[in-house]
């Protein structure tokens, strides 16, 4: 099983990365679990430019940094942990152009597609896109 872990603050060494580091010890200890670490603040990443190409091709159209392919080794675990620290009572810029970029909405739509690996919940947000955001916020540490 693998899990991803997402810093989204954009202090590598911070309170965010402490308390990730701490599950990311405690999850490595599991047999059979493989945790994978993604420090946001280390990665290329330019805006969201709000084209809708993910919508259309489940693809970011944007192809000259990094996102894209972190993006899908998130959806290819098998678990995520996402940490941010409070910025103006939400989540860090850093971590919601993330969210922006790796277009979870359009893989949450494809759901049903994938009916063995999503929660009920999961399901739930197919059904109402705008429950997205109160989604993640579940996974926010
Ligand atoms: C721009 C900015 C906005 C913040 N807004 C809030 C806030 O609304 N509420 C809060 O409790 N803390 C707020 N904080 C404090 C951070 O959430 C807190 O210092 C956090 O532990 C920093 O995490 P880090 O060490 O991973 O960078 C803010 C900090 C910054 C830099």
């Amino acid at each position: 099983m693998v899990i991803t872990v997402v810093n989204g603050s954009p202090r590598s060494n911070g309170a965010t990365a402490t308390i990730l580091k701490e599950a990311q010890r405690y999850l490595a200890e599991k047999d059979g679990v493989q945790v994978q670490y993604v420090d946001l603040s280390k990665l290329e990443m330019r805006f969201c430019k709000g084209c809708l190409a993910c919508y259309r091709t489940g693809k970011c159209a944007i192809a000259d940094d990094e996102v894209e392919a972190i993006a899908n080794k998130v959806k290819a675990s098998d678990g995520i942990i996402i940490g941010s620290p409070t910025y103006g009572s939400n989540v860090s810029g850093l971590l919601k152009n993330f969210l922006d970029r790796a277009h979870f909405r359009r893989l949450a739509r494809r759901a049903d597609d994938m009916e063995a690996r999503v929660s009920p919940a999961a399901k739930e947000v197919c059904r109402d896109p705008g429950n997205v955001e109160r989604e993640t916020n579940h996974l926010i540490l």
